[in-house]
């Protein structure tokens, strides 16, 4: 039996085609995988049984946890693994298409080069492809608490990377203690390069750092979970249509909303907000965005029209093209 709330495998939300715009690659990793690549490169993971690694009370304790797991990727190897077993489970989803973060910070903190990373995750997306049939882009996103400097540094390893696959600049991370003002350069420079920009913002933090990045030109708000604390600045989000991308299980589980039924996902909706329902880090919250559409659904009496609503929304929020976009729309509509 599934747990409460879970979405089941026949569920009409796991089985409607869905997109996802806010999912970290290493926020897929399978427990079983970290285990067994903890123990090829003779990695001490620090616990008995690898889903414990997948237990926090704060941001701070998942992003300790994120770094732990990002610790076993080393080889091209892993990277593929990685994107590969993340396709598979999206599939599982239901997930047709997803625009997917990588965060080369945590590795190339433990030595691996970007190109070992980047040669694994694009192998792994197209073998996942073609066997899964789940379409994936990259965004890069930044550490945020390391600083404009290396942010700058990864923007310019992005100038020589594939379009076709690498197509925008985010930030993650704690907001604490960090002026979102330094970002600015990064957003004007990646636009300069035809990259599409989002950034993390009122997630740990204030609306006020949604307000800077809104002013810096970013193409879409990652979490924006505070928006709604700033009236003015949720008028010009609703009219300019900037979207967010919500997670609101990832909020619960990170303890910045008390629960499900506190989130102000439906209130932004109501605000005339273009909201978007994301996983974040499935394995790591242990609920894929079907268990997410579930949950919502359930939680707020949402039914499938609303859901589909909702999911459309992230069709118009995705950064494909207008002909792409229809040929999605046209696709989800026949199946
Ligand atoms: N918040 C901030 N940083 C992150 C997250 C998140 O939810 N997931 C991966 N990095
Ligand atoms: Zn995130």
């Amino acid at each position: 039996m599934p747990e409460p709330l879970m979405a089941a495998p026949d569920s009409p939300l796991r089985l409607l085609p869905k997109v996802e715009l806010h999912c970290h690659v290493e926020g897929t990793a399978r427990a079983a995988t970290v285990a067994e690549l903890a123990a090829k490169h003779g990695i001490p993971l620090g616990v008995d049984d690898p889903d414990d690694l997948y237990t926090y009370e704060s941001l701070a304790d998942f992003l300790n946890a994120f770094g732990t797991v990002c610790s076993v990727f080393l080889e091209p190897a892993d990277f593929h693994r990685l994107a590969y077993e993340a396709a598979e489970d999206a599939a599982a989803a239901g997930t047709r298409y997803r625009e997917m973060f990588f965060s080369p910070g945590f590795h190339l903190d433990r030595g691996v080069p970007f190109h070992r990373m980047w040669e694994g995750l694009v192998s792994g997306i197209a073998d996942g492809e073609t066997d899964h049939g789940v379409r994936t882009r990259l965004i890069l996103d930044v550490d945020k608490p390391k600083g404009i400097g290396p942010a700058m540094a990864l923007l310019e390893v992005a100038r020589s990377l594939d379009r076709d696959l690498l197509i925008g600049v985010g930030g993650d991370s704690t907001e604490q203690g960090l002026d979102h003002h330094m970002f600015e350069p990064l957003i004007a420079e990646a636009q300069q390069l035809g990259l599409k920009t989002c950034f993390h913002c009122g997630e740990d933090g204030p609306a006020e750092n949604i307000a800077i990045m809104v002013e810096a030109g970013i193409d879409r708000i990652d979490h924006g979970t505070r928006l709604l604390d700033l009236p003015d600045l949720t008028k010009r989000v609703v009219d300019e249509r900037i979207p967010l991308t919500s997670c609101p299980g990832s909020n619960v589980e990170i303890g910045v909303v008390e629960s499900l039924e506190a989130h102000p996902f439906v209130d932004q909706r109501a605000a005339g907000a273009l909201v978007t329902l994301n996983s974040d880090d499935p394995t790591f919250f242990r609920y894929d965005l079907a268990d997410e559409y579930e949950r919502m659904s359930a939680t707020f009496d949402l039914d499938m029209a609303e859901m589909v609503a909702i999911r459309d929304n992230a069709i118009e929020a995705s950064w494909l093209d207008e002909t792409d976009k229809a040929a999605l729309r046209a696709e989800f509509a026949a199946s």
